[in-house]
């Protein structure tokens, strides 16, 4: 298992042309210290605290998972988790929102997790949607940073922004549609939502109706598109009943919940990735 670590450690440092993470010089010195990177000779080696050999066995478990995780074993996973030293707490996950102010782009309060702000740049890289929905466009800094970030990445994604109040943001690539997301038959219409090119990142944020939403976007989503839920930890039960219909068709995507410790993102367990 140290050994596995340890070769993990040098591999993913050729990916990274050589450069360590924090994360990654931490598990050197770990292994070092106890005397497992397979250099030392075995009497210099210490006597390993139980505690210590769990924690090494657990961060390998949790770095040979499965990327794709069935989501009801992840959401039964979830309920007995026992939280590694380097997982944050809810109060930190809600500190990183902002404490005196929350975060703005451009000017506009951007309700995100400084998590989240790492996480969705990589998560559009590599999906490339054609079409982003958002539900729940706040004061519009987000579907304006969705936008950036996808001009960045020299993509070609238009975006659309459901609120009940219509932000006063004006961006040529974003199409703000004042509405109710309860009623999503009339806010976004299968006319128009039937004519949307693929991949879709669809992201509920606006914390009414969520199995409803999901259930609205399910049926029409094309292997390849996500269904993001935002503040998941208040949604379980919408997740688990949409689990128990879409479980088949839906996977969680665990390079995003869990890529700075496990679901340190507002989308707890709520990266869902269509597979069939
Ligand atoms: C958390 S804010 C969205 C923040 C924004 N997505 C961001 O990341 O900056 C939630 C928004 O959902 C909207 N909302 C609440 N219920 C809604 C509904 N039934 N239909 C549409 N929007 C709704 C609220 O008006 C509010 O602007």
């Amino acid at each position: 298992m140290a050994a596995a670590l340890a070769a993990s450690v040098r591999t993913k440092l050729i990916r990274q042309g050589g450069v360590p993470t924090f994360f990654d010089n931490a598990i050197q010195f770990e292994l070092k210290r106890l005397g497992l990177t397979g250099t030392e000779g075995k009497e210099s080696r210490p006597s390993i605290e139980s505690s210590e050999i769990e924690l090494l066995v657990r961060l390998s478990k949790f770095r040979s998972r499965q990327r794709l995780a069935p989501m009801d074993e992840r959401t039964l996973e979830s309920l007995g988790w026992v939280r590694l030293p380097w997982e944050l707490t809810q109060a930190q996950l809600s500190a990183s929102q902002g404490v005196d102010e929350c975060l703005t782009w451009r000017g506009i309060p951007l309700f995100k997790t400084a998590f989240d702000v790492a996480l969705y740049p990589m998560l559009l890289a590599e999906v490339a949607p054609k079409t982003i929905l958002e539900l729940g466009s706040g004061p519009g800094g987000s579907a304006l940073w969705f936008a950036d970030v996808i001009r960045a990445h020299g993509l070609d994604t238009h975006i659309y922004s459901v609120d009940l109040h219509k932000p006063e943001v004006v961006d040529p690539r974003v199409t703000f549609i004042e509405g109710d997301c309860r009623d999503l038959p009339s806010s976004l219409p299968a006319a128009l939502l039937n004519g949307l090119p693929h991949p879709w990142v669809v992201i509920e944020d606006m914390h009414a109706e969520t199995l409803t939403a999901l259930r609205y976007f399910a049926g029409g989503a094309c292997r390849g598109d996500y269904l993001i839920v935002e503040d998941s930890t208040m949604k379980f039960e919408a997740l688990g009943a949409f689990h128990r219909e879409w479980g088949s068709a839906f996977r969680v995507d665990t390079r995003y919940t869990d890529f700075f410790g496990r679901n340190a993102t507002c989308s707890a367990d709520g990266v869902l990735v269509k597979i069939s």
